[in-house]
């Protein structure tokens, strides 16, 4: 799996903590050669073999503030060292996701697009520091389907003082004739540094929210898969990326702060854009402990459906199992734990792991 990171955004989202600029775009084609630089470095030292990658995955910021031209010869690359088959998504903002964009990058070879759409509303748009507007949104989604793009994924954000019942409702009622396969559903979290940080009340988290949502997806033909994430029927519409990072396969980053992780080795290349830009190759380099593996690697399988093997747990551990499995909170099946709420993740990994 290969990710990379696009530091350039149109404006600060009110809710976002991501590593992005909207002061830098004069340094975005140093920053792409900088890019290929560290993809070429990386190949070799990983020693990634052609035909191996499943998925891409080009991630910001904002992916769509960079012309589809710069991101040309990476692909040139990439393209080589993907499997048939692979899914390559680019994340993309609907004021900067023009026709020709999304073209552009379609010819480079993507399959996938997912767009931050994050409401439907207007006022609710304005209120998140969203650089566009509903029609924008829905507009940009027309023109990926127009462009080629049979894979469309949307974001949405929720628990937000907007989101009564029904306003909630009303968000379905414009997704449901979306021609799209894929929903990511973030429930609004408060982030150091950010604006709604000073403000913790434009939160209004409700137990009930959860199931309800849950619910008017289902309604609307989305399967819930991971806490997050619902996708239409079928394998092929859920991200292949995402559930390979659920399944704790392998993965390079790519760009400023771009975390990666090979052979049980995070590494994290600078996140400052000028310091990445300047030194490609630097990585500090963690290496992961064989308990924190197995502490991450129940924690993520409690918060998808594939779950995880129970010979993960040693014995006192699995008596927990037992004892949860009793009172209905999780499946054990064929060896494999699945949990029935994913939203109780944390609850059920920190009770059976301590
Ligand atoms: C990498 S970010 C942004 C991608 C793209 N620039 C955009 O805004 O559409 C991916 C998604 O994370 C979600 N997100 C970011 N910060 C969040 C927060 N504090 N609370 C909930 N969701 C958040 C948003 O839905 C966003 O679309
Ligand atoms: S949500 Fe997206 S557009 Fe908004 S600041 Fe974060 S990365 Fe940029």
């Amino acid at each position: 799996m290969l990710y990379i990171h696009i530091p350039f955004c149109d404006s600060k989202c009110h809710y976002c903590a991501f590593n992005s600029y909207t002061f830098l775009h004069e340094l975005k084609e140093e920053y792409m050669a900088s890019a290929l630089k560290q993809l070429k470095h990386d190949i070799e030292k990983y020693d990634i073999k052609k035909n191996s990658l499943d998925s891409v995955f080009v991630g910001g910021g904002t992916p769509s503030t960079v012309d589809s031209s710069l991101y040309k010869e990476l692909f040139l690359i990439i393209n080589s060292y993907i499997k048939p088959n692979a899914e390559i998504t680019f994340e993309a903002n609907p004021n900067s996701a023009t026709f020709e964009w999304l073209k552009g990058i379609k010819n480079l070879g993507a399959n996938r697009v997912s767009f931050g759409v994050q409401s439907f509303d207007d006022k609710k748009l304005k209120f998140l520091g969203r650089a566009h507007d509903s029609k924008e949104a829905l507009l940009a989604i027309e023109n990926a389907k127009k462009a080629g793009f049979e894979k469309i994924s949307i974001d949405i954000i929720y628990s937000t003082l907007f989101d009564t019942e029904e306003f909630l409702n009303k968000e379905f009622e414009t997704i449901k004739n979306l021609p799209i396969e894929h929903l990511s559903l973030y429930s609004l979290t408060l982030e150091e540094n950010t604006k709604f940080s000073n403000t913790p009340n434009v939160v209004n988290e409700r137990d009930e929210a959860y199931s309800h949502i849950i619910k008017k997806a289902k309604d609307i033909g989305f399967f819930q898969y991971e806490v997050s994430n619902f996708a239409k029927e079928g394998e092929s519409s859920k991200s292949k990326h995402n559930l390979g990072y659920w399944q704790y396969k392998p993965y390079l980053g790519i760009g400023a702060g771009a975390v990666g992780c090979i052979k049980n080795i995070r590494t994290y290349p600078h996140k400052d854009v000028k310091k990445y830009i300047n030194e490609p190759l630097f990585k500090e380099c963690e290496e992961l402990k064989t308990d924190d593996i197995k502490n991450e690697k129940i924690l993520l399988s409690l918060r998808y459906e594939g779950g995880f093997d129970i010979s993960l747990l040693d014995k006192k551990e699995r008596e927990k199992a037992e004892l949860l499995k009793k009172e209905n909170k999780i499946i054990i099946k064929n060896s494999v734990v699945f949990n029935k709420n994913y939203f109780l993740a944390d609850e059920i990994a920190l009770f059976i792991l301590s």
